[in-house]
């Protein structure tokens, strides 16, 4: 795809996120922020038989952190908690459109999948990796 087909998706999610708002009573639930800017994302999840059956996220900032979190609890419905933990930065990247991203914007990019790991391991009771986005 080129570059401007990723930030005509990109923008897309911006302007109509999906699964955006919270959930009540959510199994999953965490939030971060990208201390550089203070971007926001928040993240609930709900289970069934240990699959996503619900996701929204919420927040507030630029566009690629609030479009990845769009397109990435997009890609989230129906995995296992398992594969929520496995879920690797390059997945979502490759989604997202890694060439048109510099090296400051893969941080923006990846604050939703942060957010994802820090609540996938709370939920699990182990400790959150080093590099959680991985
Ligand atoms: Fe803050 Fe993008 S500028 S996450």
């Amino acid at each position: 795809m080129s570059d401007d087909i990723y930030k005509e998706i990109i923008l897309d999610h911006y302007r109509n996120p999906r699964n955006k708002g919270k959930l009540t009573d959510p199994d999953i639930s965490a939030q971060d922020n990208n201390p550089v800017c203070g971007d926001r994302i928040s993240i609930d999840i709900t289970l069934k038989d240990n699959v996503v059956s619900d996701i929204k996220f919420d927040g507030e900032g630029c566009a690629i952190s609030q479009s990845s979190a769009s397109i990435l609890t997009d890609m989230l419905m129906d995995k296992t908690v398992d594969e929520l933990s496995k879920f690797t930065k390059d997945e979502l990247l490759e989604e997202l459109g890694t060439p048109s991203l510099g090296p400051a914007r893969i941080k923006c990019a990846l604050l939703s999948l942060k957010v994802l790991k820090i609540g996938t391991y709370q939920y699990l009771g182990t400790e959150l990796p080093e590099d959680p986005e991985n």
